[in-house]
């Protein structure tokens, strides 16, 4: 599968948030990831609807929504109204992931479970098949521009290993931490979505970067 990129509004600048969107519809971004943060599951707080309705109006590309939230189930029709292409859940935060994912998949998104830095890969076997994206947190999620858990790449292995024990068919996407000297490695460790917020956002060029990140 291409490298696709998926550059994270968390670092934009949200009094130009216009303009940091078009820059990125400009790019050669793929996806644009939204951080959504409640102040419980994870400790900080980031933004909801109104923003992501903003956003979806004036990108071109899907939004890759990743809940950072407890009981996610309560809003994923609003996070589709307001515009989530894919809908990434926690998998410490699902009692039901099972009915959680298949909830996604009844409003036509694509389903996502992601895993904290603590949390096994192992855990996944009885509901990988089932869902389209797995998206494994090298860093542990609350806040941008953290520093990278070199755990991620045995994980990555773990996670290799379960995709073709179950033959299933999903998105591996890695998020934290990640920049030009990381991605290639995450890539050929099977990796094949990137976010990245930091090291696109407090480029010189963000736009360079994202296609750097794409091809290096
Ligand atoms: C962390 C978020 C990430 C983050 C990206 O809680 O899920 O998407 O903003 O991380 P950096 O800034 O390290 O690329
Ligand atoms: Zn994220």
């Amino acid at each position: 599968m291409n490298r696709l990129i998926a550059p994270s509004i968390l670092s934009a600048d949200f009094a130009n948030l216009q303009r940091d969107v078009e820059m990125l519809n400009n790019s050669d971004a793929d996806w644009i990831h939204v951080d959504v943060m409640d102040g419980k599951f994870v400790p900080n707080i980031s933004f909801g609807f109104p923003v992501i309705k903003a956003i979806k109006q004036y990108t071109t590309k899907p939004l890759d929504v990743h809940l950072m939230i407890v009981e996610p189930d309560r809003y994923l029709k609003d996070f589709k109204d307001a515009g989530a292409d894919h809908i990434t859940v926690h998998y410490e935060a699902c009692v039901h992931l099972n009915r959680t994912v298949r909830a996604i998949k009844d409003l036509g998104c694509t389903a996502g479970v992601s895993l904290n830095p603590h949390t096994p890969v192992a855990l996944l076997a009885d509901i990988i098949t089932e869902i389209d994206l797995v998206l494994i947190m090298s860093v542990n999620p609350g806040f941008g521009g953290q520093k990278f858990i070199q755990n991620t790449y045995k994980k990555l292995t773990d996670l290799k290993q379960l995709i073709d024990d179950t033959g299933a068919d999903v998105y591996v996407e890695v998020d934290g931490g990640l920049s030009d000297g990381n991605i290639k490695q995450l890539s050929e460790a099977g990796a094949n979505v990137f976010v990245a917020g930091n090291s696109v956002f407090s480029a010189n060029d963000p736009s360079q970067m994202i296609s750097r990140l794409k091809s290096i």
